[in-house]
């Protein structure tokens, strides 16, 4: 059974979709505890819904990186709450070699677009922008590039004709809930994991 740290700082869709699955009994995990660098976001608000352990902690002085002071009281958070492996929901910081190092193989994220096509922010409307005919999102365990590490899964979807930026997440945002409970449960499982940087499919 894994045992999650989630971590994100928004409204928290692809947390409450990990949930689900385990408390249907889809998703051989319980959720350790959830952290978050932004204060009052939804996904702090859904992890105490849920009963579960759930903490800001202040990602200052940095804006974009998990970095510093924060950095250890997140790894020390997640050390204490038992996590073997932490999910980035939503996570808008990079996260550094020290998280990496202390969960090696087991950090995950998932991304609104087939990379590595359309890594970093708004990747939704750097596919429209591209003229892109479909994209989708990737489920891929983290690195220390921007989006860049060995991919778990994908799933896709069409670029319509009409679509809207919000019309676009949308459509990969139904996709992004299947997809990381169904990656994750490939992590318990143990039909897939990372082996000396690549992934191992059994
Ligand atoms: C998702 O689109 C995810 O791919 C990206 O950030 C968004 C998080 O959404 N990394 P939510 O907070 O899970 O609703």
């Amino acid at each position: 059974m894994l045992s999650l740290g989630i971590l994100g700082s928004g409204r928290g869709s692809n947390a409450r979709s990990i949930l689900e699955y385990i408390e249907a009994g889809r998703l051989d995990a319980r959720a350790a505890c959830v952290v978050s660098d932004v204060a009052g976001s939804g996904i702090l608000e859904l992890g105490r819904m849920h009963g579960i352990p759930s903490f800001h902690v202040d990602g200052a002085p940095f804006r974009t990186k998990l970095d510093g002071a924060a950095q250890d009281q997140v790894i020390g958070l997640l050390r204490e709450h038992g996590v073997d492996t932490v999910a980035l929901a939503g996570f808008m910081r990079m996260v550094k070699p020290a998280l990496l190092r202390a969960f090696p193989g087991r950090v995950v994220n998932i991304h609104p677009a087939l990379l590595p096509a359309f890594p970093g922010l708004e990747a939704w409307e750097q596919a429209l922008a591209a003229g892109a005919s479909e994209s989708g999102c990737t489920v891929h365990f983290v690195d220390e590039g921007m989006d860049t590490g060995p991919v778990i899964l994908q799933r896709r979807v069409p670029v319509l004709p009409d679509d809207t930026p919000a019309s676009l997440h949308a459509r990969i945002q139904e996709q992004e809930h299947l997809a990381y409970p169904e990656a994750l449960a490939l992590l318990a499982s143990g039909r897939v994991r990372l082996e000396g940087g690549k992934v191992v499919r059994s």
